[in-house]
């Protein structure tokens, strides 16, 4: 019986497309094309350096996935790459995000964040959505120096909660880290927001939903 949500959060919990909208009367029309920029390269990046053996903290990451993704475009204005920076410490989590943790903590399921993010950053970010008395743990994988999809952050995460494997449902609307986490035996998720097709990678989530109330369904029914 699951007793344990464990979410991912950027992508999942909060809007990583949220620190551009901000300040996208500043960025003009390649608003979105940097946003999406910005997020790929640093999702790359996090894999490349956990292949290269190379790794540096997810706030490092996503400032040089900014940088990338400016320059790309075009845009040379520190002081834009600054607030976008600090934007993103207080992404906005998404609309469903509230009040299905709410549901959950009534319900008596314990919920948890396991992310790339560093713990300064996810502090940060879970204080800015309001969601701090709504979350019982945040595990980083920055004390293990590796990132998603390693199957020992997923492993990790497992320790640190003491649960067995089947309390715990893994959530996540980036599929590559629901299937990561199925891959490491765990059960499940995926979030997939906007309709896109199944990635080929091995394995499938157990459970696919279009946004995060479906997860109240889908635990009755466990
Ligand atoms: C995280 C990345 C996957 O929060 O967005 O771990």
């Amino acid at each position: 019986m699951v007793t344990a949500c464990v979410f991912d959060a950027y992508g999942t919990l909060f809007d990583v497309h949220s620190a551009v909208r901000r300040h996208v009367d500043r960025l003009g029309a390649v608003g979105a094309a940097v946003s999406q920029l910005w997020r790929t390269k640093q999702l790359e990046y996090t894999w490349l350096r956990t292949l290269m053996g190379r790794y540096v903290d997810f706030a490092t990451v996503t400032a040089d996935a900014l940088d990338v993704a400016l320059a790309t475009h075009a845009v040379r204005d520190p002081a834009l790459q600054a607030d976008l920076l600090r934007a993103y410490l207080e992404l906005d989590p998404y609309p469903d995000v509230i009040e299905v943790l709410h549901a959950l903590r009534q319900r008596g399921v314990a919920c948890s964040i396991l992310s790339n993010g560093t713990e300064a950053m996810l502090a940060a970010a879970v204080a800015a959505a309001g969601v701090e008395g709504l979350i019982d743990s945040v595990i980083s994988v920055d004390p293990l120096g590796m990132y998603k999809p390693d199957p020992r952050v997923y492993r990790h995460a497992i320790e640190v909660l003491s649960r067995a494997d089947d309390d715990i449902l893994f959530v996540s609307a980036n599929s590559w880290d629901a299937i990561g986490a199925a891959h490491a035996g765990l059960q499940v998720a995926w979030i997939n927001r906007t309709g896109l097709e199944p990635d080929h990678l091995g394995r499938s989530a157990d459970h696919q939903l279009s946004d995060l109330r479906g997860l109240l369904a889908l635990l009755d029914g466990l």
